[in-house]
Parts: C-alpha cells; structure tokens; sequence
C-alpha cells in the first residue's frame, strides 16, 4: 500500500453560496503560500475565478488558479466540459503551455452548444452564462458527445489526470482540487431549477477529478462576507440595487459583465453548506467591504471587535474554524489563521 507522507495534504476547495465568493483569490494565496504542487480545476468554463497577481487581473475561465505558482502542475480533470478556444487562449495568457494537462475524457463544448444555451427560452430564463455548457452536458449524458481526445489542437496537453493526481496524492505532494460556483448553484442542492447543470458541492469535485473520499484532508468552504448572485432564481433577503451600493455591495460579474444581485450573509444556508460539503475549514472572504477597518490587514487581533464578532458568528453556525479571511483583491490581502 503506499505510504502517505502526512505532512503534505489534499484539499478540496468548494463555494458556499451562488458563486463568485473569490475561490480564485483564495486559492492564488494557497498556491503561493503551500505551493501546491499540482491543482486539478473541475466544473466547466461558465466560472471565472478571479486571480490578482504581481498586479494583473486574470479572469479565469479553464486554468485553475495555483498557476500563480510557477511549480504548480496543472489539471483539467475527466469531468469538466472543456471549451478548446477558451482554454488555449488561457494557456497562452498565462503561459502554461509546459504544465497543462488536459484528461482525455474530457467532454468538450462545441459552438452548437452556445447557440442552444443563448436561443432557448427555457435556458434564457433561467440566466445561464450563455457559454453552452447546459447543452454540452446533456449530449454528454446522450453518449453523443465529443470528448478531448477528438480534438487535435489539445493532443500536446493529453494526460490521465486521476493516475497523475492519485500518483501526487500518495507520492505525499500538495494537492488542491479546484471547485466552481457554489453549494445554491448545485444541480443537487441548489435552487432547482435555478442552478447550474451539475452539483457543484466537494464529493463531486472528487469525482470529477477522479479523486476518492479516503484521499481528502481537508475541505476549505469558500464563502463572501455577503451573498451576491447572478441570473434568475430566489435570493433570501435580497437588497436592492440603491441599497446594495449604498453598503458597496454591487457587484458586476468577472465572466459575464452582468449585474450581481445581493443580500446579507445568511448563517442558515452557511450551516447547511458546511454540512453538505463536509468542511473541515472555512475561508470568508471581502471582510473589508463589510468592515472597511479591515482593509489589507493581516492580523486577525488588530481587527475591530465588530468584525472579530461576525467570524465568531460564522464558526458557531457552521462548526469549523475560519481559517483564511480575505481582507483585499490581492493574493496576499489575508488573515491566515492556520497554524
Ligand atoms: P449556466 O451554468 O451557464 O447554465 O447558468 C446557470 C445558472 O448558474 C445561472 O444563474 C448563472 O448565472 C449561474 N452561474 C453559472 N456559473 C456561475 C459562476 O461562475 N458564478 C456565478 N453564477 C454562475
Ligand atoms: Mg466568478
């Protein structure tokens, strides 16, 4: 059996709302910090994760996010829909071509796919990102669909990403796997029929990665100060837009330019998450939008009381510690409470 070295771990990082709550931000910090040695991204290119780094602004729509982190390999695992134009223009922003890797299961978006997601009525109504990736699932799901291996401009990238990531994981490397949205988006969990085409919550990023439950250590749940969310669908307390940027909650969305809808925090649905995903830890992020005190601050001791107040709330509604608090846009605008 092969001997895991303790000291190196597997994280799983998931949202907790409807997305948006600076997953990229966070893992940017964790890749840099921890360097992680390999991240494999899961979910489909209608998430974008925003990475702040050496002052650059990426909106990442398919590499994962620790590629800030110049060792970092990086994965795209067996169940993402891959969309090929997206990506290659990723990795060439990026400059990642030498540490790309594609699954070759990968199913892959085709333009059909948008056109089916921007003319149905059905999916207009619901708001989806219009990026396809609804259509591509279901002709995924139908058996008809293209996977990566059929596309000859992601031949140079092809690789077993669960053999990679497993041969990491007990080899005792650094392992992150990337989530997307967020545990209300989930096809599962969210809310249906206003979420996105698959459940979106820890054990699937798993399995979308090809990664087994015994492998996680840790499960970091993701969530914002406040709730935002784009599209249609219900949105518990929502504000409106005076109040909202009135309180400098509004929000324009990295991927799409659409206006972010936003409510307060919601420590119900936080337990709930935290349940359903299984963390072990939570990170919160924009704390300086809800306490302009806190900008750029590093110290959770130096924080006011008012915004020590709310992290407690958080930790005894959901029942993990807060590990990671995000204090401004850059990679390294956090509270690392770990030890
Ligand atoms: P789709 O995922 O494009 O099919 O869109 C379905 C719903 O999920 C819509 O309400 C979208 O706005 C929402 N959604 C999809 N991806 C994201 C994301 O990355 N952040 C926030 N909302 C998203
Ligand atoms: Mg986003």
């Amino acid at each position: 059996m092969p001997n895991r070295e303790k000291a190196m771990v597997c994280t799983v990082v998931a949202g907790a709302f409807w997305g948006d709550e600076g997953k990229g931000k966070i893992i940017s910090y964790l890749a840099l910090k921890d360097k992680i040695d390999v991240c494999v991204r899961t979910g489909s290119v209608n998430a974008a994760h925003t990475v702040v780094y050496k002052d650059k602004k990426y909106a990442l729509h398919m590499v994962p996010s620790t590629f800030v982190y110049e060792r970092s390999r990086l994965l795209i695992g067996a169940g993402v829909n891959v969309h090929v134009p997206q990506l290659l223009k990723e990795i060439e922003e990026t400059g990642v071509k030498d540490r790309i890797g594609v699954d070759p299961q990968c199913s892959v978006i085709e333009e059909k796919h948008s056109t089916m997601d921007k003319s149905s009525a059905h999916l207009k109504g619901l708001g989806t990102t219009g990026w396809g990736v609804g259509p591509a699932q279901e002709e995924r799901v139908h058996r008809t669909g293209k996977t990566a291996k059929d596309v000859p401009e992601l031949a140079p990238y092809l690789t077993d990403v669960a053999l990679e990531v497993n041969t990491a994981i007990d080899a005792g490397k650094n392992v992150l796997l990337e989530g997307t949205q967020g545990l209300m988006l989930s096809l599962f969990f969210g809310t249906y029929p206003y979420v996105t085409s698959r459940d979106t919550s820890a054990s699937t990023i798993c399995a979308e990665a090809g990664v087994g439950p015994t492998k996680i250590d840790h499960v970091l749940l993701v969530y914002k100060s406040f709730i935002t969310r784009v599209g249609t669908g219900p949105l518990p307390g929502e504000l409106s837009k005076e109040e909202a940027s009135k309180r400098g909650w509004f929000e324009i969305a990295a991927g799409t330019g659409r206006e972010r809808r936003s409510a307060p925090f919601n420590f119900d649905l936080a337990r709930r998450a935290a349940m359903i995903n299984g963390a072990t830890q939570a990170a919160v992020t924009k704390l300086d939008i809800l306490f302009p005190a806190c900008k750029n601050a590093t110290s959770f001791e130096r924080m006011p009381n008012e915004a020590k107040e709310f992290i407690n709330r958080i930790e005894i509604s959901i029942g993990v510690p807060v590990t990671i608090i995000g204090t401004g846009p850059s990679a390294f605008d956090i509270i690392d409470r770990r030890k």
